[in-house]
């Protein structure tokens, strides 16, 4: 349910007791994950990799950024020019009024909210947004009104991509980001691997995960293939062409996923993964999180070992 609270009741302390609690219900509702941009100090190497090997579509190159399409969106990945540990995560919400409501809720939480400039948001191709970050140090954008592409994804390569879907975000404290992610925004734990959750912001199994780390980041990034012939014509195809593949091919016992995950530019590890588990609201009736232990077999239930940090137990 969205409250929106415009100001704290001050007239008495009951009353201005009600107003906190009203607010701190609060819910920003996140419609989906939208974008992930990255820094890189090689952008000629990145585009290469994104579009040789990963199979996405150059959108365009301006400003010093190059803007990739995975399905019929603007661009859901964005490679520029810059410090290859900024990396920024970008949600999408529904309308200007939630859009302003979430920046409301973040700053009385005592988050630091920067409203986006008209020329980023320019660049971002989105009508408005706001940025903020996370209690891990990770920058987090909420969009709304992102641009349709209005036509379709034209791979590079045939690598099955039907787009982007979710990300690994590292947290210093899961705990605390956890009721982060599900307090104020409107993440759901679908899952937990350990102190991991596996969360949700639509009837995708996971949008987010966070994975403890020491260090704040976009851990993995995800797009969907049409198929296991997908996941296993990429595993032979990456290792003809030398990419070290971290981990799989396998299948995920939480989402039910089967996935493949390899090294991208900087560090990344990207993933390609098919098949993940749906939440219906059918399903949200009745549905609890299940908890695996931090063991190899709660990543894949075919048995592969992850040569990921984040995954190894
Ligand atoms: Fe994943």
């Amino acid at each position: 349910m969205l409250l929106i609270v415009e100001k704290s009741v001050e007239t008495t302390t009951g009353m201005k007791l009600a107003a906190d609690a009203t607010w701190r219900q609060a819910v920003i509702r996140l419609h989906d994950i939208r974008y992930v941009r990255l820094g890189t100090r090689d952008l000629e190497s990145a585009v290469r990799y994104a579009t040789a090997v990963l199979g996405l579509e150059v959108a365009r190159k301006e400003h010093g950024a190059v803007y990739f399409k995975s399905d019929s969106r603007d661009h859901t990945l964005c490679y520029f020019e810059g410090d290859p540990r900024d990396h920024t995560s970008a949600f999408e919400v529904d309308t200007t009024e939630e859009l302003e409501h979430a920046g409301a809720v973040l700053e009385r939480s005592g988050y630091q909210v920067t409203a986006g400039k008209r020329e980023d948001a320019e660049q971002r191709y989105v009508r408005d947004f706001l940025s903020f970050i996370d209690p891990s140090g990770n920058r987090i954008e909420l969009v709304h009104a992102p641009h349709h592409s209005g036509r379709r994804y034209f791979p590079s390569r045939d690598a099955g991509v039907t787009g982007f879907s979710h990300i690994g975000l590292r947290t210093l404290d899961a705990r605390r980001d956890e009721a982060f992610w599900t307090g104020l925004l409107s993440a759901r734990v679908s899952d937990r691997i350990g102190e991991a959750p596996l969360l949700r912001i639509d009837e995708v199994h996971h949008k987010i995960a966070l994975f403890p780390s020491s260090y704040p980041g976009v851990q993995h990034i995800n797009h969907q293939v049409e198929s296991i012939d997908d996941i296993m014509r990429a595993w032979y195809q990456l290792k003809e062409w030398n990419v070290p593949i971290r981990f799989g091919p396998g299948r995920h016992p939480t989402s039910g996923a089967m996935f493949l995950y390899f090294d991208g530019p900087d560090g990344m590890i990207y993933e390609y993964s098919t098949g993940v588990r749906l939440i219906t609201a059918e399903d949200e009736k009745t549905y609890r999180p299940r908890s695996f232990p931090a063991v190899p077999s709660s990543f894949c239930m075919w048995g592969a070992k992850p040569d990921i940090p984040e995954f190894k137990t």
